[in-house]
């Protein structure tokens, strides 16, 4: 482990040039948040704001750190996950000299240490993925609060806790849900869910996924992208799903619907993706079949309910990295991937840089509208705002140019059209 006092705690700093070569890789495939850089490198927005941040310690992740940086914040960071960050990636933010504290494999008491140390350099912008870092401001730092602006929040299960916390008159800040954006939701937790997550079970488990029962609990934003790319493999997608409007897309999309307690039977790999705790329980163990692999791309490790598959077990053992075999007192074996954290981000690298880019860019512009806001004198209110919807179209236009797209536009008279309540057959 290295270490220094105030500024970084990092798994081994040696690593910092192939982080560096990492992150190059990700900034040239994150054209939109690259180009809001180069837009904010000369007049610095940011000077004078405090960011701490705790987010998956990615390549993605450190380009929008970067980023933050070069428009004049300072910056602390932890990760948002004891196991998804990417040590070489943080060594480099660290040679860099960011501020960071994250290392893959961490316990949950380093996790909290983690978020405290970033919270010591008194931010006035918070970041989150999961809402972890607020819940600590709020719970444990409460003499911070009334020098923090505002923060941000990526993640669907961040943005449910802060409305939770909003409905109860509990949240202290402002808080941007940067996950509820279109060019975030639609994108991120789809496309880039759908493929990392197949990817982190492919690396763990190396196994042909054509042909195979695949269970997806939840067919909602991720769930949908994972089973879309599952079926595109030639597996046969199964969905699972509480709310009736999902499993019915789910079943117009062509995929088969029924209750985990069949499901459970015949499926060969799980995926849970819900947001949801114990989706998985003991009673569905109790009737997979030898060999079934299971595993969780939702936020927190709680939709695979593993004490209950503890409380099953003979004995435990690591078969290949990620990838743990149960084998239980009747014998049976079940494969669990990434002790049931999020498998796309511990057993491979998270979403692709191309998907990340636009929910960057959001985070970039949302942290830059509050500091604006801030700067304006003008005050919001301490509850869960949407970002503005010509945000989400700005995003999407510069995607769409740096990927050589061009689209029409409105003419005036359809625009006339469009607000003419008179025109019929
Ligand atoms: N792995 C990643 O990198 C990644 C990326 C983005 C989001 N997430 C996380 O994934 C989770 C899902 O996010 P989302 O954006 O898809 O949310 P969503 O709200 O769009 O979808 C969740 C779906 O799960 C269903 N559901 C709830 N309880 C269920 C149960 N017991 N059984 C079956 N279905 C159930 C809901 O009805 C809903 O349709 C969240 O925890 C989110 O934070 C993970």
């Amino acid at each position: 482990m290295n270490e220094k006092s105030g500024i970084y705690k990092v798994k081994d700093l040696s690593l910092s040039k192939a982080g560096a070569m990492r992150i190059e890789w990700a900034e040239s495939r994150m054209p939109v948040l690259m180009a809001l850089r180069e837009q904010y490198r000369r007049s610095k927005p940011l000077k004078g704001f405090r960011i701490a941040g705790c987010l998956h310690v990615t390549k993605e992740t450190a380009v929008l750190v970067k980023t933050f940086v070069e428009a004049g914040a300072d910056v602390s960071w932890s990760g948002c996950n004891p196991l998804s960050t990417q040590d070489d990636v943080a060594a480099a933010l660290a040679a860099d000299g960011t501020s960071i504290y994250a290392w893959h494999g961490m316990n949950v008491n380093d996790f909290y240490w983690c978020i405290d140390e970033t919270l010591k350099f008194k931010p006035n912008l918070t970041l989150d993925d999961g809402a972890d870092l607020i819940f600590t401001v709020h719970n444990k730092h409460q003499e911070l609060i009334p020098e923090i602006i505002g923060g941000t929040e990526e993640t669907t299960t961040g943005v449910h806790r802060l409305r939770a916390m909003a409905k109860a008159g509990a949240l202290k800040y402002p808080v941007v849900a940067v996950n509820d954006a279109e060019t975030k939701w639609d994108f991120d937790n789809v496309y880039g869910t759908g493929q990392s997550t197949l990817d982190g079970i492919l690396r763990a488990t190396s196994v042909l996924l054509a042909g195979k029962n695949i269970v997806v609990a939840g067919f909602g934003h991720c769930g949908r992208g994972v089973a879309l790319r599952a079926k595109g493999l030639g597996a046969n997608v199964i969905v699972t799903e509480v709310k009736p409007t999902a499993a019915l897309k789910a079943t117009l999309e062509g995929f088969r619907v029924m209750a985990m307690d069949d499901a459970a039977k015949i499926g060969d790999v799980f995926i849970t993706a819900t947001g949801v705790k114990d989706v998985i329980i003991d009673r569905h163990f109790r009737v997979m079949k030898d060999g079934a692999i299971v595993c969780n791309t939702g936020h927190y490790d709680c939709e695979v309910n593993l004490k209950h598959l503890e409380s099953m077990k003979k004995r435990v053992r690591e078969v290949r990295a990620d990838n743990e075999e149960y084998t239980l007192k009747d014998g049976r074996k079940i494969f669990v991937l990434a002790k049931g954290r999020l498998v796309n981000l511990a057993a491979a690298e998270g979403h692709p840089s191309e998907v990340m880019d636009m929910s960057f860019a959001n985070q970039f512009m949302s942290q830059l509208r509050l500091a604006e806001l801030h700067r304006k004198g003008q005050k919001l209110e301490n509850k869960v705002y949407d970002i503005p919807p010509e945000q989400d179209q700005e995003i999407a236009a510069l995607k769409l140019k740096t990927m050589g797209y061009r689209i029409d536009s409105l003419t005036r008279e359809q625009v006339k059209y469009q607000s003419d309540f008179s025109a019929g057959t």
